[in-house]
């Protein structure tokens, strides 16, 4: 029998036996029959199927929206899961309401998961409940019906009436106050403190699957998970955060895409981390995606891979009785082979913080601009000083079998000035080193002009003041 999972379904504490690896939404109406969730793509791309998760820190509960067609059961473990049934109440709430006066439902597929996702938005205190906070909150859901004008419309009346909230209550008072969530989410705080002292650690035998965010995992292989041995990684809260110590930044394995973004130490590095990451999936999509995942999946388009070859970090990988460090351009092998023993977990990830000289940027081109897989993407770092680069790392993904580091382009650059000339030869070593194949993103000439387009991209956009586009036209 497998260890019991014990969590708490809207106001109900419910323990099941369930396999550990079902995903959330077949739970919810396979087995609770709570059809509110729906089914729509099971790929994460459509935010039918969007519930909130609630977890404990201290005496609070950090709500967020997460797709449950991407997220195991065995995670529940000691948290408060919230679906539409949850938010519904004698009345319909502000939310609700909204919807209905804004003209925002036709045939109400995705509604459900529009009123999760805006619900998750008014319940973060660090968001805006504006038309910017409002277009964050449903990148991950689609409409086909309607639109999302209406549903923007219908931030201005939810932030004026959050805005009455003078009194110096806790967002979810506030929101209870407001009927947009019901009042049981004020007693939740202590139930998940009752439950939490009889929460059991999964077993470690005959595993099969090690899931962390399962965001493709379950694209890959959900057919599968639900009858396997599986542990959630995400158990493991101890492997999330960052950390400086002695000039580098400490990332647990486990942190997620929205964390890694959210954190003022890497803003301070990578100012325009936020743009980047809207380029690669949706808020809902980012609370669940980790960086270890990212990597361990070995994907040649991997976006945060990319991103993470040109800061030149390293990994730590542990298997209970010893750690080692390597660095991330050494990982990777050939395609999908890992420099990996089968008892290994990616734990933490070692980033150099680079010097305030440092220029960073990211560069993606897709089928659809946002939130979509990479035809190519490339990443860079430079250091630079009176014109001249000190120090370049280059990497480039979907160009070769595994995420590329441009070993040979980043020592040609390096004690180069930033010149159009410069940036000419560099593409031309950046042709010699990729070896892109035809496949569903593009040809392999398509993709070496992107390879040459996001190098110039790379450098108008870092440095506008010593190139421009037009001097490659
Ligand atoms: Fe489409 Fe889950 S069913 S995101
Ligand atoms: Fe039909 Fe949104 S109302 S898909």
């Amino acid at each position: 029998m497998p260890a019991k999972i014990s969590f708490i379904l809207n106001n109900r504490e419910v323990s099941t036996s369930t396999s550990p690896g079902l995903l959330v939404l077949d739970y919810l109406r396979l087995i609770e029959k709570e059809m509110g969730t729906k089914e729509g793509c099971k790929e994460g791309d459509c935010g039918a199927c969007m519930v909130l998760v609630g977890e404990l820190g201290g005496d609070k509960i950090n709500y967020l929206p997460v797709t449950s067609c991407l997220m195991p059961v065995a995670e529940l473990q000691g948290k408060h899961l919230v679906t539409i049934e949850g938010l519904n109440q004698k009345a319909l709430s502000p939310i609700q309401q909204v919807v209905i006066d804004e003209g925002a439902t036709q045939c109400g597929f995705c509604t459900p998961g529009i009123v999760v996702s805006i619900t998750g938005l008014l319940l973060d205190e660090t968001k805006l409940v504006d038309e910017e906070g409002m277009k964050y909150a449903l990148s991950g859901n689609l409409c086909r019906c309607t639109g999302y004008r209406s549903l923007k419309n219908g931030a201005t009346s939810l932030s004026t009436l959050l805005q009455q909230n003078q009194t110096p209550k806790s967002r979810i008072e506030a929101l209870i106050d407001f009927n947009i969530i019901p009042d049981y989410f004020q007693k939740i705080p202590a139930k998940l403190q009752k439950l939490a002292k009889q929460v059991q650690r999964n077993r470690k035998s005959q595993v099969e699957y090690w899931i962390a965010g399962g965001t493709d995992l379950y694209v890959q292989v959900g057919e599968d998970v639900p009858d396997a041995e599986v542990i959630a990684l995400n158990l493991n809260t101890n492997m999330k955060g960052i950390n400086r110590k002695n000039g580098n930044l400490h990332i647990g394995g486990l942190t997620t895409f929205e964390q890694f973004a959210d954190s003022s130490e890497i803003q301070k590095i990578i100012p325009n981390i936020k743009e980047f990451m809207f380029l690669n999936a949706s808020w809902q999509i980012r609370n669940r995606a980790t960086l270890s995942g990212n990597i361990i999946n070995a994907s040649p388009i991997g976006d945060m891979t990319s991103l993470l070859l040109a800061m030149d970090v390293s990994l730590v990988l542990e298997n209970g009785s010893k750690s080692r460090i390597i660095l991330l351009k050494e990982f990777f092998k050939d395609y999908k082979i890992i420099n990996k023993t089968s008892d290994e977990i990616l734990t933490g990830i070692i980033l150099p913080v680079p010097p305030p000289s440092s220029k960073i940027n990211f560069e993606k081109v897709s089928k659809r601009k946002t939130l979509d897989i990479a035809s190519v993407n490339s990443s860079i770092q430079l250091h630079c000083k009176n014109g001249f680069i000190e120090y370049a790392s280059v990497s480039m993904g979907g160009v070769a079998p595994v995420p590329l580091f441009l070993q040979e382009t980043s020592n040609f650059l390096t004690a180069m000035p930033v010149t159009v000339d410069t940036i000419l030869s560099a593409i031309d070593i950046v042709q010699d080193e990729i070896s892109p194949i035809s496949d569903i993103r593009g040809s392999a000439d398509y993709k070496r002009l992107l390879a040459r387009q996001l190098m110039i991209a790379h450098f108008t956009t870092l440095f506008p003041e010593n190139v421009t586009v037009k001097e490659f036209l």
